[in-house]
């Protein structure tokens, strides 16, 4: 690592605490799939700031709404109205098919919004006994973290020591409808699920999994809420994942793409019975639905239709994962997800993720662990074949000299 690398990540530790090990590279520029760093080295960008930049970094009409919104103007707060709010709220709306849509930055306060709104239709709609209200999560979720939100992790480091925890979620096993029945009762507000686990290492539910949970949910009077923060906006080949599945959710959540590789912009949609209860003083952000986040959301939103965007992350993806199999790698043990989201389960016999993720970056190549065994590939969705080509072939002779413990 260079003398210019070390120093801006010694300033980094030294300024702020470890609370993400990032891959040792310093990065400072960016364009479309490649991103180079402080030495001017180049390299192929396939985590996208974990699925947030699917229109490719620096999208040239994404710069100009930034350029133009920033200076036209940018921040107003909702104490106002604005000519890009309702706008972009329309363009959403239109585009989900949900009635309303409630505007935030990042995807916690997103899932938060979602949490709020579900207790409060929970308790004015549906009328469950004041404070008695429960969602539903699933073991090994990943939905962000705020105190409440990691209230209802499964994963140790994530919540030790930030208690005491938020009480009010039943977590049952991801994939299992029988849990979902069996954990629902009179108090039962809300499941929320993310429809594929991303940050749990690319998980996919059976098939059959989300159409029983909406039965149940239907059955229950129960808001089938997911968070797609992380494998909608044509992620997995479908503008959502749950199209994959052939149902509607009650209320959905997306953030990371929205904000076009910009802005943390995110949302909770949902139907106007569900919304109505938010009302003036019980919820809101100063930065959320600000102008310069609603005019690139809207923009982002048009460009995955206008540009092709979801259809070629189907193909591609389809494209990615069939080379990545041809590779017939003693190393892969399984390869999951749809569209440009990949998990490949690596066999730890050979190597942990980590050190994988290493080895490929010194290579050209960016891509991060989930977990200790699976290394993620979400690459923009702009990414063309010939780029993928370049990414299999390094990625095939790095596993082949693995194998052969060679460098
Ligand atoms: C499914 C899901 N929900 C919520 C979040 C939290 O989003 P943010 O980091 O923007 O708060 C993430 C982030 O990875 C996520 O994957």
């Amino acid at each position: 690592m260079s003398e210019n690398q070390k120093k801006f990540m010694d300033q980094e530790s030294m300024h702020g605490p470890d609370n993400y090990k990032p891959l040792p590279v310093v990065l400072s520029e960016a364009k479309g799939v490649w991103v180079w760093d402080v030495d001017q080295n180049k390299y192929l960008d396939m985590m996208s700031a974990y699925s947030a930049v699917s229109h490719g970094h620096a999208h040239p009409e994404l710069v100009k709404v930034f350029h133009n919104q920033s200076k036209t103007l940018a921040l107003t707060s909702r104490a106002f109205y604005t000519n890009t709010l309702g706008p972009y709220l329309e363009t959403i709306t239109k585009m989900s098919g949900f009635e309303m849509a409630l505007p935030m930055n990042s995807g916690a306060e997103a899932v938060e919004t979602a949490i709020k709104a579900a207790r409060r239709w929970a308790y004015r709609s549906k009328k469950i006994e004041p404070n008695k209200a429960e969602i539903i999560v699933a073991n090994g979720n990943f939905h962000g973290r705020t105190t409440t939100i990691i209230s209802f992790s499964s994963e140790p480091n994530s919540k030790d020591d930030f208690g005491p925890h938020t009480p009010g979620f039943v977590s049952v096993e991801f994939g299992s409808s029988q849990a979902v029945e069996e954990a629902i009762n009179k108090n039962t507000a809300a499941v929320l699920f993310e429809p594929v686990q991303g940050e749990g290492g690319i998980i996919e539910p059976p098939d059959n999994w989300l159409p029983d949970v909406r039965e149940i949910c239907d059955k229950n009077n129960v808001l089938m809420i997911l968070d797609e923060v992380q494998s909608g906006l044509g992620r997995t080949g479908k503008l959502f994942a749950y199209e994959h599945s052939n149902i509607r959710p009650d209320g959905l959540i997306l953030g990371k793409a929205l904000g076009g590789g910009f802005m943390p912009v995110s949302v909770f949609l949902s139907s106007e019975e569900v919304l109505q209860w938010m009302n003036p003083g019980s919820h809101g952000s100063t930065f959320g639905g600000n102008p310069l986040g609603s005019a690139i959301a809207k923009r982002s939103l048009e460009l995955l239709e206008e540009e092709g965007l979801i259809e070629n992350s189907r193909i591609m993806g389809e494209y990615f994962k069939n080379s990545l199999l041809e590779l017939n790698s003693g190393i892969i043990k399984e390869i999951r997800g749809k569209g440009l989201w990949l998990g490949v389960e690596i066999d730890p016999k050979y190597i942990e993720g980590k050190a994988l993720s290493k080895l490929l970056l010194s290579k050209g190549i960016l891509c991060k662990e989930t977990r200790e065994t699976t290394i993620r590939f979400a690459p923009p969705l702009i990414i063309r074949r010939e780029e993928i080509d370049w990414a299999v072939e390094i990625i095939g002779d790095t596993l082949k000299r693995i194998e052969r413990k060679e460098k």
